[in-house]
């Protein structure tokens, strides 16, 4: 039986494809997906949403719109600025509207409702999952697996010192953690970026449909904007964070992982939203590693799909 997953995203490109992903495959039940601001206002990631749901022909599959903003944050820290990609995907309209019900009271609603449990990916800020939990603290119990893209291990190299999903909300990201979730995978920049795309496989895909080839199209968006970033040492190529996620529900091989604590810098600190990531022991399971060359051949299958 495919394996029920929700997607709590802030759609932007590499959300976008994780989406394709997970209506591709037919290991995973994509009931719904739920919109959170990041990368973009609410609205634009609900709407975009719905626009990569209408381009695969999912108009079946329902999206909520969520928290507009960080659950808790202290006073006089200014709000973070969101992506530079611009607001809308280049996709046409959306032909469904966004359901009229709160992203998070639904997630609440049918965590209570669940008779079997569900997979939660948060591949955006953790607002909505931390907003579902101060609702309902039980909410955790219909959980299988919460798959988190976010967070960085190394410090000082190449990678940046804060990840976006983390440092968008670090209170909210910081209360997941804590909240006892029975599986809780964690897949940090570390990992996105030993799964990038190249320019060369990204041209693969372009002949395989119209939804592999608006993918190709976002993945060149991206490698023009990573290309000149140290982490890519000059090579035409990108990482495409959130479509990791998918891939490891798809193939946990994928991805090598370790057991760690987490805790995030939160408050007014001037490192706030970074994670403090101990590799040993400890609650969270972490991606310290990904297979590209596998990665990539799962998402051109799986997009060959659509
Ligand atoms: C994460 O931040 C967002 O911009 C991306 O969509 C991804 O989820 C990477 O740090
Ligand atoms: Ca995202």
């Amino acid at each position: 039986m495919a394996r029920r997953v929700v997607l709590d995203c802030d759609t932007g490109t590499d959300d976008a494809i994780a989406i394709m992903l997970a209506a591709a495959r037919p290991e995973l039940d994509l009931v719904a997906v739920t919109a959170v601001w990041g990368n973009h206002a609410v609205e634009h990631t609900a709407d975009n949403s719905r626009r990569v749901l209408d381009l695969i022909g999912r108009t079946d599959v329902p999206v909520y719109a969520g928290r507009g903003a960080p659950v808790d944050p202290p006073p006089g820290v200014p709000a973070p600025r969101g992506s530079a990609e611009p607001d809308t995907l280049p996709l046409p309209p959306p032909t469904q509207q966004v359901e009229a019900q709160d992203a998070v009271e639904w997630l609440v609603e049918t965590a209570r409702a669940a008779t079997e449990p569900f997979t939660l990916v948060p591949t955006g800020s953790l607002s909505n999952v931390a907003a579902a939990i101060a609702a309902d603290p039980s909410f955790v119990e219909a959980i299988d697996e919460l798959v988190v893209m976010g967070g960085v291990i190394e410090r000082g190299g190449s990678l940046p010192d804060v990840e976006t999903n983390v440092g968008y909300d670090p209170e909210a990201a910081q209360l997941v953690l804590d909240a006892g979730f029975e599986r809780l995978v964690l897949v940090p920049l570390d990992a996105t970026y030993r799964a990038i795309v190249t320019s060369e496989q990204r041209a693969t895909l372009r002949p395989l449909g119209r939804a592999a080839s608006v993918a190709a199209g976002f993945i060149e968006q991206r490698i023009a904007s990573y290309r000149t970033l140290p982490a890519m040492n000059g090579r035409a190529a990108a990482p495409v964070h959130d479509a990791l996620t998918i891939a490891y529900l798809v193939d946990p091989t994928l991805v090598t992982l370790s057991a760690a604590t987490v805790r995030v810098h939160t408050g007014d600190s001037p490192t706030r939203g970074r994670t403090d990531i101990t590799l040993g022991t400890g609650e969270v399971q972490v991606a310290v590693d990904a297979d590209a060359d596998r990665f990539f051949d799962l998402v051109r299958e799986s997009l060959a799909q659509l």
